[in-house]
């Protein structure tokens, strides 16, 4: 028996009492059925005009069928990522810190230790077992999008692989449409660069099936592993390690060469076919689409092992935002950021913003620097930007320091005033059509912009902060409602600005603005245009 404190980090049950014990878990006791009512439900919590922070995790208790089965097997949803708190509570790290987390565990990987008789084994099933009802018709997989999806979905996976020439494994988040008792329809990309793609190719080659585990409830550093996007030939379980800062505990699958987490809840092995392909989908898609019917991977169960008190964990995608989409925005957000100040030494980015309302993350992308940059170091930061993953970057914008990223509107602003679109901008042609519904394009393009300052602007047009700081605290006094301070909230300088005129604005503020008028008075002259900028004239007038 082994708890958090002797393996080194929390298992998924560890994770569910700490989200619980920090009020980030609701338990739905009453009965609900896994086939149309459990994934609208948890719906609600994000098109339902929730903010982000007040996101919990579900916990279903009592999960029934369609058909009227009723499962002995509870379910989570939105426990992985449901929102950055609930992602950080995994990582073990403030959400400030979810990118250093990240950037420490990719550069310091600890290698996973082998252990016998691990909990995921607890329970086995195979052979004749598998279609005796207690095969894939025993777990309670939901319907992810009641109305269109055909099929159970698995979604939240850790699929391991391994590359037969090296024996090197991979983790990836792979989802799988349920068949048959013993049976999967495995979606694996194509284009997007997957190491199970790659590893799938060369047991084709080799015209041979190849064997993977699709691992659910996996410790929380694992699940994240699976689908953030590390370079090729890095194991993911390493990296996890360095996550949870302990080896990570696997265990020789039953039927297969692979090492799976040994603390997981459920475990599918199998075999993925060199040669057939069948129907998979529809299923709805986080780039907010249904995935239509595709010929995909036929995946034939060899083992399902368990814990005996399991629980099973999915993950909510589909239209952003979404689990799917908080999963991988904590995590490649960092990835860019690293990769554009370390690998390419750009100076003066400040943050890599990923855009994840409906868009869902790949196509928006926002880079935040530092005023003091050079205009080079800009246009290397958005090249850089847009080369690093094939599927993202379709729109790269640079804003300045003093413009929020995740605030469209800021950025539309800075776009709108800060771009001059024959100077500041580049088209890009060939790009790979990457994650999206199809559309019949063969490729598609990118756009970069540089919306950061060129010149000194004129201030930002509110109060000065000191005004704005002493309103709000009248604003309280009088019992007006409740405030929430949106950026920008003050007026603030970009430059172009100078002490008279602060002279000025001072003397308005403190009610002489006679004073004022006298020294435009002064200054009255013929020969002059208006709208002339009074720093454009001389004073030979
Ligand atoms: C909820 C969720 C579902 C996903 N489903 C799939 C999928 O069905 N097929 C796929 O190829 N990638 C899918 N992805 C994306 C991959 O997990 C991601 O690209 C990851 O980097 C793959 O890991 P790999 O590069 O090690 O193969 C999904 C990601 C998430 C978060």
């Amino acid at each position: 028996m082994t708890d958090a404190k002797t393996r080194g980090y929390n298992d998924m049950q560890d994770h569910l009492a700490a989200l619980d014990a920090a009020g980030l878990l609701t338990r739905i006791d009453a009965p609900i059925n896994k086939d149309s009512e459990l994934s609208p439900l948890v719906r609600w919590q994000f098109r339902g005009g929730i903010p982000e922070a007040e996101r919990k995790a579900f916990l279903f208790t009592n999960v029934t069928g369609g058909d009227g089965r009723v499962f002995d097997i509870p379910v989570t949803v939105g426990a992985l990522a449901g929102n950055a708190e609930i992602y950080s509570v995994g990582m073990g790290v403030p959400v400030a810190e979810i990118g250093n987390c990240w950037s420490n565990a990719i550069a310091n990987p600890i290698a996973p230790v082998v252990v016998e008789d691990p909990p995921c084994q607890e329970i086995v099933y195979e052979g004749a077992d598998l279609t005796s009802g207690k095969g894939l018709d025993a777990l309670p997989v939901p319907v992810s999008t009641p109305g269109y999806d055909s099929a159970p979905y698995l979604t939240a996976t850790a699929c391991v692989t391994s590359d037969p020439d090296t024996g090197i494994q991979n983790l990836g988040t792979y989802r799988g449409g349920l068949k048959a008792p013993d049976r999967i329809g495995l979606k694996l990309f194509m284009n997007l660069g997957q190491g199970g793609t790659a590893h799938w190719e060369k047991y084709r080659t080799r015209g041979e099936a190849m064997p993977i585990a699709m691992v659910i409830g996996c410790p929380p550093p694992v699940a994240y592993a699976a689908p953030q996007k590390l370079a090729k030939d890095v194991d993911e379980l390493g990296v996890a390690g360095g996550i949870a800062g302990a080896p990570i505990r696997v265990a020789k699958a039953r039927t297969s060469d692979l090492f799976v987490p040994a603390d997981a809840e459920i475990v599918i092995e199998g075999l993925l076919d060199p040669e057939y392909f069948e129907p998979e989908g529809p299923f709805g898609e986080s780039h907010g689409h249904i995935n239509l019917e595709e010929f995909n991977f036929i995946l034939t169960v060899t083992a399902i092992t368990r814990r005996s008190n399991a629980v099973f964990t999915s993950i909510i995608s589909q239209v952003t935002p979404s689990e799917s989409s908080v999963i991988k925005r904590v995590a490649y957000e960092p990835l860019f950021l690293n990769h554009l100040t370390g690998h390419l030494g750009v100076r003066g980015v400040k943050r890599v913003a990923m855009h994840e309302p409906l868009t869902n993350l790949r196509k928006v992308l926002v880079i935040q620097f530092d005023r003091s940059v050079a205009r080079t170091e800009i246009w290397r930061a958005l090249y850089g930007a847009m080369s690093f993953q094939a599927p993202v970057g379709k729109y790269l914008i640079a804003v300045n320091e003093d413009i929020d990223p995740d605030n469209l509107d800021a950025v539309f602003w800075s776009m709108s005033y800060r771009a001059n679109l024959a100077e500041d901008c580049e088209l890009m042609r060939h790009r790979p059509l990457g994650h999206g519904p199809k559309s019949g394009a063969d490729e598609d393009a990118t756009l970069l912009i540089d919306a950061t300052l060129k010149a000194d602007m004129a201030p930002v047009a509110l109060p000065k902060r000191e005004y704005m700081e002493h309103a709000k605290e009248l604003w309280e006094q009088l019992g007006l409602p409740p405030l929430k301070p949106e950026a920008p909230w003050h007026g603030y300088e970009l430059g172009d600005w100078s002490a008279e005129w602060d002279t000025l604005a001072d003397r308005a503020a403190a009610g002489d603005w006679i004073s004022n008028g006298e020294r435009s008075h002064q200054q009255r002259r013929t020969g002059v245009e208006p709208n002339t900028d009074i720093r454009n004239v001389g004073d030979d007038g």
